[in-house]
């Protein structure tokens, strides 16, 4: 076994000046905001993971149902096409779990060689590359802490082959709209014609089955949403009161997403002293801290036609709330 290659582009001073960014724009906006990507700490990747088991959260299960049956075929689709796949790339891998059904499928067709997970957080990364690492001794595991909306073209090379860049889970439904057009336009921009992306997108389906997966019974994802503001109290010095936040989700049909939001139960002032601000809550108010697009095929595949990604092969789940979407660069 080759000992794994951990590879930091997101330095502790780099995540800090984003943060500060993020907050200043965020809280300052009317609504106020967060980015979803400041979730996950160590906890919130470990909290992150407690979701994904929740008898209410099923695209995790969904999609790995789906790869279950079809990371054969995918696999199969990418020799038909021609293409030696020695690279496995996977953005926002987190603990890569469903992956090992896309890294067996590409063994066991002979080319693989090489996984390159990437994640902005680094204990759920190092946590998933000891575990690739162990349970797969031929493969080379070359970890990145990296942010995919600014990192892609540090990504490695194939080493002769192509690369396969899967992005699963659902992820790209964080990304508003307009992130969404530039990931997958500077993600067309880094592969070489021939590269693959296999995505993984939540579709619109009943907001009855859409609604509790992210307000569970258990509190779990309360309690995820609620860690975006233990981060901020750590890294800002900040003052809020965790427990005085309210969970919110709700299905907003015009835009097609699940919006979380964190409501004050009063009015509150919070110091900020890192980034130099004082953020005033009024009672009720409202704080949007993720967006979790949900789509619909065509959209979807016009998505990826525009950005130069064709010969889309779709997988879908018997009651239509996930797929797998494999394309190429053009
Ligand atoms: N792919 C896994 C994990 C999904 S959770 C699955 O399907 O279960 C989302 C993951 O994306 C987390 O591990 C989080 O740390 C990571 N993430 C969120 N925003 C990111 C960004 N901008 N760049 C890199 N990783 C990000
Ligand atoms: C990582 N991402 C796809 C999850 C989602 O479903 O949007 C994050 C999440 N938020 C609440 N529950 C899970």
């Amino acid at each position: 076994m080759t000992a794994p290659v951990l590879e930091i582009h997101l330095s502790d001073s780099d995540a800090a000046d984003a943060l500060h960014r993020d907050v200043r724009i965020g809280l300052s906006a009317d609504p106020k905001w967060l980015p979803p990507k400041w979730f996950y700490d160590a906890r919130g990747s470990e909290l992150f993971e407690q979701i994904t088991m929740l008898p209410e959260y099923y695209p995790t299960r969904t999609e790995r149902e789906l790869l279950r049956r079809s990371a054969e075929e995918i696999a199969d689709r990418i020799v038909v096409q021609g293409a030696v796949v020695d690279t496995l790339v996977e953005l926002g891998s987190g603990s890569s779990e469903k992956t090992r059904l896309l890294l067996d499928a590409l063994i066991a067709n002979g080319s693989l060689r090489r996984f390159v997970p990437l994640d902005v957080s680094e204990s759920a990364l190092r946590g998933a590359m000891v575990a690739v690492a162990r349970e797969y001794p031929g493969l080379a595991v070359h970890g990145v802490v990296g942010d995919f909306t600014q990192h892609l073209e540090l990504l490695p090379a194939g080493q002769g082959g192509r690369r396969l860049v899967a992005f699963l889970g659902g992820t790209i439904g964080n990304l508003l709209p307009a992130e969404r057009a530039g990931f997958v336009t500077a993600l067309r921009a880094v592969l070489d014609p021939g590269e693959l992306l296999l995505l993984g997108a939540g579709l619109v389906t009943d907001p009855a089955v859409m609604v509790p997966a992210y307000d569970d019974g258990a509190g779990v994802t309360a309690e995820f949403n609620r860690n975006v503001l233990r981060v901020l109290n750590r890294e800002l010095g900040a003052d809020f009161e965790v427990d005085v936040f309210d969970h919110v989700a709700v299905w907003d049909a015009t835009h097609e997403w699940i919006e979380m939001r964190l409501r004050a139960r009063r009015a509150m002032t919070v110091r900020l002293p890192r980034v130099g601000m004082t953020v005033h809550y009024a009672e009720g108010e409202e704080m949007r801290t993720e967006v979790s697009g949900k789509f619909r095929r065509e959209g979807l595949g016009a998505e990826l036609a525009d950005a130069g990604f064709a010969d889309h092969a779709w997988w879908t789940d018997p009651d239509d709330r996930f797929a797998l979407v494999l394309a190429a660069a053009a």
